[in-house]
């Protein structure tokens, strides 16, 4: 089973943010624990992070035809970017959405998701293992 993980805007300076909402690993720590995973679970994944929304987009599409589940933290775009929700709305393959933080427990515009009613499930304020989780949903709920 294929599975891409996009990470949105600003999670390359994780390390940096504030741990106590985001915990202290860095992008490439969180990615080698969600490739530890992957190898655990016999899952191909392939991890991605971009500040640019418009390559986001792109690798949403390229999810079309090339995986069979998607992991996305949009981080900030999560919370007003309808692009990637049109990017990801026509997609067939389970899409699974991920916070670090609590997302529905803080500011009050951070619990508004433009993804929320695309994905089959949720993982929020579980910090790196929310991770872990949206990969074994997807393995669970492979067909
Ligand atoms: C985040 C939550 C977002 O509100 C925030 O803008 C982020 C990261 C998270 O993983 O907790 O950058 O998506």
């Amino acid at each position: 089973m294929r599975i891409s993980v996009l990470n949105g805007v600003n999670l390359n300076i994780l390390g940096r943010r504030d741990p106590s909402l985001y915990g202290g690993l860095s992008i490439a720590e969180l990615e080698s624990r969600i490739y530890g995973w992957a190898r655990e679970l016999e899952l191909t994944v392939q991890c991605r992070q971009s500040n640019d929304e418009g390559e986001y987009v792109k690798w949403c599409h390229d999810a079309y035809d090339t995986v069979d589940g998607v992991v996305v933290n949009p981080a900030a775009w999560t919370h007003y970017a309808w692009a990637i929700h049109d990017a990801l709305e026509s997609l067939t393959i389970p899409i699974v959405e991920v916070h670090l933080s609590n997302v529905d427990e803080r500011d009050e515009w951070r619990r508004k998701s433009v993804v929320t009613d695309l994905v089959a499930a949720r993982f929020v304020g579980h910090g790196p293992d929310g991770y872990k989780m949206a990969l074994e949903y997807l393995k669970e709920h492979s067909k």
